[in-house]
């Protein structure tokens, strides 16, 4: 089976599995529904869950064990996109070839089902806590606390970048926003797979590095796109990032430097992987998309 197969393959998986939480987790007040499940099945690329699962795939099968992770990343995930795109972070209107959260409902709404989304993530986990046995639980709790402090990452990676707007900063900085913002999630995924299927240390290392360099070359290729990329493909402006002035590598190395680094990038996050061969297959092509993806 070709990637691209596989890749529509767990991205319906995804779907149905969302779906069914959603469902499950349904609150009285509808309107709020509505619009947390109004950005959550919007069309997004579900990178995260998948990175969840084809992790825990190079070491185990049954991926039934990872599936609430997979699903509470992608709800942490859309939590963070109404956010950002709100009046007082990037005041964006369209995602997803749609109108934004705010935009849809109202900016009230979209705050509070964002928290929502937050909040239904930790509901998942926790049940899953509560349902998992004693020679398991240490290692779910230490996952558990891990997942706590990426989005802790993220939150701040997302205060950094919003309070350099406009400012000048240097190259170690804006890597450092890049890496909390983004890559800390990314990060996670990878992460959260591998302990999940109790790998070994040895492992857990490498993926680790394969990790920090997809994390990073994955908000590089989000800063391209948003100066080149086609606002119809990728359903959310082009441009914004220099109308708000934020410091982003095409802002800080041109166009052509930001594609050199993520080039390099790209390479040396595959060199970390190929010792398991055909069984990270998957995560190489993985990194590969998210190089040369157009949304
Ligand atoms: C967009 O992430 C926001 C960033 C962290 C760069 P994705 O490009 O993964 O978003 P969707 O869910 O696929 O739309
Ligand atoms: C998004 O960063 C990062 C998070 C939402 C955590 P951006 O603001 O650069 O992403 P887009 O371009 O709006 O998707
Ligand atoms: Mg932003
Ligand atoms: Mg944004």
């Amino acid at each position: 089976m070709d990637f691209k197969q596989n890749l529509e393959i767990y991205q319906q998986m995804i779907n149905k599995e969302l779906e069914k939480y959603l469902k499950k987790q349904k609150c009285p007040e509808e309107i709020l529904n509505q619009s947390m499940e109004y950005s959550l099945m919007a069309g997004g690329k579900r990178i995260r869950p998948i990175l969840v699962i084809a992790t825990y795939e190079i070491f185990k099968k049954d991926i039934k064990k990872c599936m609430p992770y997979a699903v509470a990343i992608e709800m942490i995930h859309n939590f963070s996109l109404i956010h950002d795109d709100l009046p007082g972070i990037d005041n964006d209107d369209f995602r997803h070839g749609k109108p934004t959260n705010h935009r849809q409902f109202n900016e009230a709404t979209a705050i509070l089902a964002g928290d929502a989304l937050l909040n239904n993530a930790y509901i998942i986990l926790s049940e899953d806590l509560k349902n998992t046995s004693i020679q398991e639980i240490n290692n779910k709790l230490s996952v558990f606390n891990e997942f706590s402090v990426a989005v802790d990452r993220m939150i701040a990676g997302e205060f950094v970048d919003t309070e350099c707007e406009g400012k000048q900063i240097s190259e170690k900085y804006l890597e450092y926003i890049h890496k909390n913002k983004t890559g800390a999630l990314l990060k996670l995924c990878i992460r959260m797979g591998a302990r999940l299927a109790n790998c070994e240390e040895e492992d857990l290392e490498k993926l680790s590095k394969y990790a920090d360099g997809i994390g990073l070359a994955f908000q590089i290729k989000d800063d391209i796109l948003s100066e080149e990329g086609n606002e119809e493909i990728l359903g959310k402006p082009v441009g914004n990032d220099k109308a708000l002035g934020k410091c982003t590598y095409v802002s800080k190395y041109g166009l052509e430097g930001a594609k050199e680094i993520l080039d390099k990038i790209t390479k040396e996050a595959i060199k970390e992987i190929q010792d398991y061969g055909e069984k990270a297959y998957f995560l190489k092509e993985l990194a590969l998309y998210i190089k040369n993806r157009s949304k």
